[in-house]
């Protein structure tokens, strides 16, 4: 089998930057609840499975956690902006004080959708994290309120993104060499 690190390019963030920019999420996250604060983390997978996870370890404060699935009609490496709800909340949110667990915001299309479906659910409060974004791309303004790393106009995978699936496994945030997009 061949080996995926054949397939990288150069690695942008490295496991430890990410190790520490979750924990710094993580307090900037705790600080901003309230006492009464109910926290429900929303993952938006597939993307997000990796950073939910150590995101919710770094936190120190109760919280609950759901899953949704969205995907966008457009190729395999932009948005079209039209997204389509494959796994939806198993909980009402009315009492909860949501935040979005993204993996990247590329045009914002998606987290645009998103956003407006669960606030017209109407939570307690709704905040939105992504690990990754890429200014140069937004169409959309999306009020985000943490971001772990603003990146430039590449495509990356690893940490949960994929490229056709693939590469979601490395421990880190790639850029693939230009020979796989052939
Ligand atoms: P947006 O709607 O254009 O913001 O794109 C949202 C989705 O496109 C993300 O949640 C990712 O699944 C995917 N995406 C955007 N940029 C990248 C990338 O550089 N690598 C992998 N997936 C990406
Ligand atoms: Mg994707």
């Amino acid at each position: 089998m061949r080996n995926l690190q054949n397939d990288i390019d150069y690695v942008l963030i490295d496991e430890e930057e990410l190790d520490d920019r979750i924990t710094e999420l993580a307090r900037m996250v705790e600080a901003d609840l309230d006492e009464d604060a109910h926290l429900l983390l929303v993952c938006v997978l597939k993307g997000g499975f990796m950073f939910l996870a150590d995101f919710s370890r770094a936190l120190t404060v109760p919280h609950a956690i759901d899953f949704m699935a969205v995907s966008s009609y457009g190729d395999s490496t932009s948005s079209s902006g039209v997204v389509r709800i494959n796994l939806d909340l198993k909980q009402e949110i009315n009492k909860y004080d949501v935040l979005i667990v993204e993996d990247i915001i590329d045009s914002g299309l998606t987290l645009d959708y998103l956003r407006r479906l669960l606030l017209e659910r109407n939570p307690r409060s709704l905040r939105i994290c992504t690990l990754l974004s890429k200014p140069s791309r937004h169409q959309v303004n999306v009020p985000v309120d943490y971001v772990g790393f603003e990146i430039p106009d590449e495509f990356v995978v690893g940490y949960g993104l994929d490229y056709a699936e693939m590469y979601r496994n490395l421990p880190h945030i790639a850029v693939l060499h230009p020979r796989v997009f052939g």
